[in-house]
């Protein structure tokens, strides 16, 4: 079998500049997404760079039952993944009582359920071939996020399993990292329906930058990663300042943003 990196989301954002980033550092891709186009053009690109063409394969990780279709096709394309790049994800702005329930739970689905199969269904072979697993989460995973609580919440879930995953395979000799970016301009933020505030401007990076940023990450097999330097400090006094204040300022904001 042939070793792979394989990338969730990787048809736009941060998941199509990780794909960038692993095929130049030589690694062989299963690109997963759900738009098919996107992600043929994306392994046109990479082919017409002189790497090996990405493998494509257009599934709903919402879907119960995907990670098995997932799994099924690598074996039978001769491939099995050395890295698993659990990238896919989305957000939605809103008090949660008013949004929709299936959609909040569509997000429970794809966030945290499809992430956490991925991360335990290929374990053997990424343990055989001594790689990785790099799950995306967010510095919203340090803080609860009235406006956005079942995404925070869910991001939160991530950045737990992960650091927990971290040690529970350290003896195996497989990496698992966290990546927590602050904002990144991508479709993430017209999905989510959230406006940035102009002040979100010093903590945002471009995806290019937070995909090398998680590429090192993994590669030096650090346990959790955030993104770029402001975002580093915010995180450190996150930890400082008690919860309830944190709450009504990510609340204020929140009801500011949705014009409430
Ligand atoms: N942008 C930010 O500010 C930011 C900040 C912190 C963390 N993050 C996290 O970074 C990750 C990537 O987000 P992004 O900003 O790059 O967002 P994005 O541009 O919206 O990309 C999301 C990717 O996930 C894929 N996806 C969505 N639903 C899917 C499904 N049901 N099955 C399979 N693939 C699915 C999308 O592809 P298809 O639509 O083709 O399926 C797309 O490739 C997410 O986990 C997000 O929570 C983003």
């Amino acid at each position: 079998m042939k070793p792979v990196a394989l990338i969730t989301g990787a048809s736009a954002g941060i998941g199509g500049e990780l794909a960038r980033v692993f095929a130049a550092h030589g690694h062989e891709l299963v690109l997963v997404a759900r738009r098919q186009d996107r992600l043929a053009a994306l392994a046109d690109e990479i082919a017409a760079s002189g790497r090996p063409r990405p493998t494509v394969l257009a599934l709903d990780l919402e879907t119960r039952g995907t990670v098995a279709t997932l799994a099924a096709d690598l074996s039978a394309h001769g491939l099995e993944p050395a890295i698993v790049v659990n990238n896919a994800g989305f957000g939605l702005s809103g008090a949660a009582a008013k949004l929709s329930r299936d959609e909040q739970l569509a997000m429970i689905d794809l966030n945290v359920r499809a992430l956490t199969e991925l991360s335990l269904a290929f374990v053997d072979s990424v343990a055989r071939h001594r790689g990785g697993i790099l799950n995306v989460a967010s510095i919203a995973a340090f803080l609860p996020g009235p406006g956005m609580a079942v995404y925070y919440a869910s991001k939160a879930y991530v950045l737990s399993f992960s650091e927990a995953l971290h040690r529970e395979l350290a003896g195996s000799g497989i990496r698992v990292t966290a990546l927590c970016p602050g904002p990144v301009q991508t479709e993430f933020q017209r999905r989510s329906g959230m406006r940035l505030p102009a002040a979100a401007k010093i903590f945002e990076l471009s995806a290019m930058r937070v995909a090398q940023i998680g590429y090192d990450g993994l590669m030096r097999g650090e346990r959790v990663v955030i993104a770029g330097g402001v975002n580093k400090i915010a995180v450190g006094l996150m930890r400082l300042i008690p919860n309830v204040l944190l709450l009504r300022a990510v609340d204020r904001r929140a009801r500011r943003a949705g014009g409430e």
